[in-house]
């Protein structure tokens, strides 16, 4: 049964502000999790099948091998929650290997997270789907059906993780540890350091997808925010810093120019970068200690023969 969906406090974030407040930063920037509206949230799904984003195709392999042995270690009728779910593509091979009683998807992408809710109960009829709309670098609280049930799972995919800056994937896991409790497990994914070349190409393809999904969030500010970009005059810039061991992605200005955002004006000089992301690479031990020093306990390790990225089995 698919139930009504559940709003936390952080659901109501203002997007203009946070935008007004972030460019006006030194150095400035946007939350990536402002990337995903619907369109974004599309754009996504077909970064993940270009074939210079190696990453999904390498994770699904490796879920190929660990979701059999976690249907062994876990047997059916456990809570599921995922972090960060978007399309919930993933998540049908897991429901069916694991059969759990109920499943809470929890995205910032409302409207994206509903559809993609009742698609899942379309296929999961029995399944008690309980769709949560909170941010998940802010407090939230999993609902009571969930909590209550002995056996919890949280599953991160993806390498979203690799989106926060370190303080922040520390402080989410913290907060995925209290929300879950004690004895449950956590399923979390990594994308693991390689040679520069293979990581910005991933975040550069040569089709202009991740190009596409970078500038739509001028697209989304025009739309929302009354915004005047024009997406011509703006280019998309990606680059591995090999120090901080991170993607940094960025919207370059072309020219220098004048835009209004909400009712303000901000002029960029040509070369003028605003950053819109971070995807953190990992160490399979820079990953354990992350985990280790953030209350998880790591029980296995999953990788690609490559050791290109890394599936993670924690336990609280
Ligand atoms: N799990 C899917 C989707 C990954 S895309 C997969 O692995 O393919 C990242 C997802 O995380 C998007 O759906 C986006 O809306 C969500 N997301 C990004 N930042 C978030 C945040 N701070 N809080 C909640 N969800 C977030
Ligand atoms: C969702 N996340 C894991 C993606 C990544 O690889 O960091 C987001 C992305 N941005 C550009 N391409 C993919």
């Amino acid at each position: 049964m698919l139930k009504k969906k559940q709003l936390a406090d952080s659901a109501s974030d203002d997007f203009a502000e946070d935008v007004l407040r972030s460019l006006k930063a030194d150095p400035p920037s946007i939350s990536s999790k402002w990337l995903y509206d619907t369109q974004g949230s599309a754009l996504f799904e077909d970064i993940t099948q270009v074939e210079d984003y190696y990453l999904t195709r390498t994770e699904a392999a490796i879920f190929d091998e660990a979701f059999p042995a976690l249907a062994a270690m876990f047997g059916p009728g456990m809570a599921v929650t995922e972090f960060g779910s978007g399309a919930s593509i993933k998540t049908r091979r897991l429901l069916s290997a694991l059969a759990p009683d109920i499943y809470v998807p929890i995205d910032v992408a409302e409207e994206f997270l509903q559809d993609a809710a009742e698609d899942l109960h379309t296929l999961f009829p029995e399944l008690e789907i309980i769709p949560l709309v909170a941010d998940l670098t802010a407090p939230y609280e999993l609902p009571a059906a969930f909590t209550r049930k002995k056996r919890r799972l949280g599953f991160f995919p993806g390498s979203t993780i690799g989106n926060f800056p370190e303080d922040v994937a520390a402080r989410f896991l913290r907060g995925a540890r209290e929300a879950l409790g004690d004895g449950a497990h956590l399923l979390i994914s990594a994308d693991l350091v390689k040679k520069t070349e293979y990581l910005e190409r991933a975040y550069d393809d040569s089709e202009g997808v991740t190009q596409k999904f970078t500038l739509n969030l001028l697209e989304r500010m025009n739309k929302e925010l009354a915004a005047d970009f024009d997406i011509a005059k703006f280019r998309h810039v990606s680059m591995f810093n090999t120090q901080k061991s991170r993607i940094e992605i960025y919207i370059e200005s072309l020219a220098d120019q004048a835009v209004e955002v909400a009712g303000e004006t901000f002029a960029f000089v040509k070369g003028d970068r605003v950053r819109t992301e971070y995807s953190y690479k990992y160490t399979p031990g820079s990953f354990a200690q992350l985990l280790e020093k953030s209350g998880w306990h790591l029980k296995q390790t999953w990788m690609d023969p490559k050791g290109w990225f890394g599936v993670f089995l924690a336990s609280a």
